[in-house]
């Protein structure tokens, strides 16, 4: 996600900075080349070896180093960078950056920065909620600073509140996000994804091996360009993406009950979805004699099920007469385009992706076909997060055109 890029991570003093040593770690995890700089107060809960040591850099806190050698550090430090992240950033440190302030080494290399700037707030939750602190915030939002969390949990001063500094994988993520252009800003999107549950009695009932990763990952790429999303998921173990309004379903009845109400919502308050994807693997078939009670054995006479057919969710989207742009998903073990091609024509879609390969549930890597009513293009074989955010860039390319 952050292939080759160039990340400056400043450090401020708060507890949260021994945080920041697992941050190090996950930025270079996706890619990225960091190089730290701490302020004084950091350095009194983290020495600045440990961060030299995971970034394999020399980790810089004062204006006056002398290792560089024109005293220049704030330019040195700053060119080439592709973005400076400050976590955790203290109620201070954005305080500094409110106003422009430049009197250490980091506040300097943020003022005389042309790059991006991403900020982690991390404090007690009184200082946060503090008007002077919100004022802060507002202030360097409006100057372009992505301000990524605080979330909400438990303190380090033992009080519950919003001012955590949010996880460093979730920061990851959030860092990436602002390198990608905002081409759906403004849009609205609904999702299905994963697996659906139909029940046989209490306690069995029939599923698949969808894992949900593909659409929790187009979500989060479709997000990631800016688009407002709404996730419909069946029954899987994956953490809700953030910025992301989730609804929990189990069986395909739910599902698309919960589509229709969203839709009909978004068309009565005047905010229609722009697109529809349907990426769960939807059953065609609920248990029709299913039980309320347990099922026994009953002297070795086996159970014989009855099936009813499931309404299908993307053709009903599809039909509707305020029907957003629809985006179909189709797992076929033979003969992929020729069924593919078919399938978008019944459900009346422009656009179907075809996963290529039937062993693609719950590998993290996949390869797709596009099929449109020009004929198909694949995109090869990547990780799901990699095709995700090409396809999001195709969905942004076919709405805006
Ligand atoms: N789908 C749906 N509702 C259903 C079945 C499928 O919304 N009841 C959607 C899926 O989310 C997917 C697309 O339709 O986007 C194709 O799903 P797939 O299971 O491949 O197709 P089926 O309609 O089941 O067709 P077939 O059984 O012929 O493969």
């Amino acid at each position: 996600m952050l292939d080759g890029k160039r990340i400056v991570l400043g450090v401020t003093g708060g507890i949260a900075a021994y945080k920041a040593a697992e941050l190090v770690r996950e930025l270079q995890r996706a890619g990225a080349r960091v190089q730290v700089v701490m302020t004084d107060a950091a350095t009194r809960f983290v020495g600045p070896a440990t961060f030299q040591a995971l970034s394999g850099e020399p980790v810089f806190v004062d204006a006056w180093d002398a290792r560089i050698p024109d005293n220049m550090a704030h330019i040195e430090l700053s060119r080439g960078a592709d973005a400076i992240v400050v976590a955790p950033a203290s109620a201070d440190f954005l305080a500094k950056l409110a106003h422009g302030l430049a009197d250490d080494l980091l506040s300097t290399l943020c003022l005389a920065r042309e790059c991006p700037l991403v900020v982690a707030p991390a404090m007690n939750r009184q200082m946060w909620s503090h008007p002077a602190t919100q004022r802060n915030v507002a202030q360097i939002v409006a100057d372009g600073v992505v301000v990524a969390g605080p979330g909400s949990g438990d303190q380090a001063c033992g009080e519950v509140g919003l001012g955590r500094m949010l996880e460093p994988v979730e920061l990851v993520e959030e860092i990436g996000a602002s390198f990608v252009p905002k081409t759906l800003a403004g849009r609205r999107m609904l999702l299905t994804a994963g697996p659906t549950f139909e029940p046989i009695d209490p306690v069995r009932g029939i599923t698949n091996r969808s894992s949900g990763k593909m659409g929790f990952a187009l979500a989060r790429a479709l997000r990631d360009a800016g688009a407002d999303v709404v996730l419909v998921a069946g029954p899987t173990a994956l953490a809700s993406p953030r910025g992301i309004r989730r609804i929990d379903v189990d069986t395909a009845q739910r599902m698309h009950d919960a589509v229709t109400a969203e839709l009909d919502a978004g068309q009565r308050e005047g905010r229609r979805f722009d697109v529809f994807v349907g990426v769960a693997a939807v059953a065609d078939w609920r248990v029709a004699n299913a039980s309320a009670k347990k099922w026994k054995k009953d002297g070795g006479r086996t159970p014989a099920l009855a099936f009813a057919e499931n309404p299908d969710i993307l053709a009903s989207v599809a039909r509707r007469p305020d029907a957003p742009y629809c985006v179909g998903f189709a797992a076929e073990s033979e003969r992929l385009e020729e069924h593919g091609v078919a399938k978008r024509a019944r459900k009346g879609v422009p656009l179907l992706v075809a996963n290529i390969g039937p062993d693609t549930f719950g590998r993290d890597d996949n390869e797709l076909l596009l099929i449109d009513e020009h004929g198909s293009r694949r995109l090869p074989r990547a990780g799901k997060e990699a095709l995700a955010r090409a396809l999001a860039d195709e969905i942004a390319r076919r709405i805006t055109r």
